[in-house]
């Protein structure tokens, strides 16, 4: 078979890659707050914070610019009240999105202290659920308040004199799930919604608020920011892809994804021209994961066991947020510790799963400005997808790709997913206006065992990062099958 042409053109830029990409989210569900970041007692943990120091590091290492909490479903049941102030004072709660209870012992000021050590910044989802307008503004003066007011003393009463300044404020989440406690139509919602952003606006000016989005692709979407255009930075989007027991279907699901982006992004357009709006409305696209959670929820926690399949299909959701750099600028995965989750602790220690490599390559690497690039002879995969439609409106080719110029300037990075389970990949590599040296660094997430390959406590080391040095000559490649390659070239 012919070679994979890829062109690049470094003066083709489509946008600075934001690093918020990167970003977390941690939510009160199953072991990712407790048991996970947070296990006082345990020899792991720092007996002050009760943090897990071995968490910590992990997270640093991927070097998270803004982590989301406390949920997801959780918060729309969520008192903030419940989790401030002297721990044993703290209440029991039900627990109505999980069904569990809560203790409160992990709340607003450990969440805040926690980022600090993890070298990143909060961002807050509020109760649209259960919770009031009151509740929104009270727990945004208690985290930023400066004035000799009730919440904000409340805080410095608990020890924090200084504010927190939480910029980032979401309104609700998933408000459109028949699974969510206070479930509203998109009209109801985004009514109210307005009225929230205006009075949050009013307390704070300098927040930044994200609009609870669905897929992209719903009717929700188009209604929702037509409502909330003036008042919005964000429009979030939800989507899990799920392997349904196919690679193929696993690895090809965040074209799904990339479609809702883009139709999101003409859906921006239009509530900003119908609105008059200047300001750029952008995609924060703050759940995103490979999880079917029919197979991993309940007392299980969603504590998701990935293999190698599920390693590309994050190469290929990463893939898609740096083409689409111009349109989004946060991306949370979900979640950051034990739920559907690249690290997996327990009381003795962690193991990163196969998909925490390609997170942390991109995190590291996939940084500076995306550019564009075309494939040219990829062959085009047109088996069953997830959903039914990638199949016949954006049939996915089967290498996938993505590439930056670093951020100093120096390197062209290409980031490469081999969706072909059967056969290696023949790949040229052709740069258009610059001459790039033959001497290349390759990292390589891969295994001989085959994708179904997981890592665990016992066996944590099965798939990593390959790094090698290797001489390319006239750009010629071979990308071996089914894995993911992260190529640096040097521009001379
Ligand atoms: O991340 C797990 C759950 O998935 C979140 O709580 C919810 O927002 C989504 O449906």
């Amino acid at each position: 078979m012919a070679p994979v042409e890829i062109q690049i053109d470094p003066k083709r830029v489509i946008s600075e890659v934001d690093p918020r990409i990167y970003s977390g989210f941690t939510e009160h569900m199953g072991r990712c707050i407790y048991g996970g970041l947070y296990d006082p007692g345990s020899p792991l943990a720092d007996p002050e914070t009760g943090f897990r120091k071995d968490v910590l590091e992990v997270i640093r290492s991927l070097r998270v610019p803004i982590v989301r909490y406390p949920g997801g479903n959780f918060v729309s049941s969520y008192r903030w009240q419940d989790g401030i102030g002297p721990r044993e004072l703290r209440p029991r709660r039900p627990e109505l999105a999980w069904l569990g209870e809560e203790s409160n012992q992990f709340g607003t000021d450990e969440f805040m202290q926690w980022c600090k050590e993890a070298e990143t910044e909060p961002y807050i989802c509020l109760n649209m659920g259960t919770g009031t307008l009151e509740d929104a503004l009270g727990w945004l003066e208690y985290c930023n308040g400066t004035s000799n007011t009730y919440w904000a003393n409340q805080r410095r009463k608990n020890g924090h004199p200084e504010p927190y300044k939480v910029k980032y404020w979401s309104l609700g989440n998933e408000v459109y799930g028949p699974w969510q406690v206070g479930q509203m139509s998109a009209t109801d919602y985004a009514k109210t919604a307005f009225q929230w952003a205006k009075a949050l606006k009013l307390l704070d000016p300098s927040i930044e608020l994200v609009a609870c989005g669905e897929t992209g692709y719903a009717a929700w979407d188009g209604e929702v920011l037509n409502t909330l255009a003036p008042m919005i930075k964000y429009h979030s989007l939800h989507q899990y892809t799920i392997s349904a027991g196919d690679h193929m279907v696993n690895v090809t699901g965040p074209a799904g994804a990339e479609k809702g982006i883009e139709i999101t992004k003409s859906l921006i357009d239009l509530a900003r021209i119908a609105n008059n709006v200047e300001e750029d409305i952008t995609i924060c696209f703050d759940e995103w994961n490979v999880w079917d959670p029919k197979r991993a929820i309940g007392s299980l926690g969603a504590e998701e066991h990935y293999d190698l399949s599920d390693a590309l299909a994050v190469g290929c959701w990463l893939n898609v947020f740096v083409r689409k750099a111009d349109v989004v600028k946060i991306a949370c995965i979900a979640q950051s510790v034990n739920v559907i989750s690249p690290v997996m602790t327990s009381p003795t220690g962690l193991y990163k799963q196969t998909t925490f490599h390609p997170l942390y390559l991109f995190a590291n690497l996939m940084r500076g400005s995306s550019l564009a690039l075309s494939l040219l002879g990829s062959p085009t995969y047109t088996g069953p997808t997830q959903p039914k439609w990638i199949q016949h409106l954006c049939p996915p080719a089967l290498l996938d790709a993505s590439a930056v110029l670093s951020e100093d300037g120096r390197e062209i990075r290409l980031a490469l997913v081999n969706r072909d389970a059967e056969r290696d990949a023949e790949v040229v590599c052709a740069f258009a206006g610059v001459r790039v040296r033959e001497e290349v660094r390759v990292y390589e997430v891969w295994s001989a065992e085959g994708l179904g390959v997981q890592n665990s406590f016992d066996h944590p080391d099965k798939v990593g990062v390959v790094e090698r040095a290797e001489r390319v000559e006239g750009g010629k490649l071979t990308l071996k099958k089914h894995s993911f390659t992260l190529v640096c070239f040097t521009l001379e």
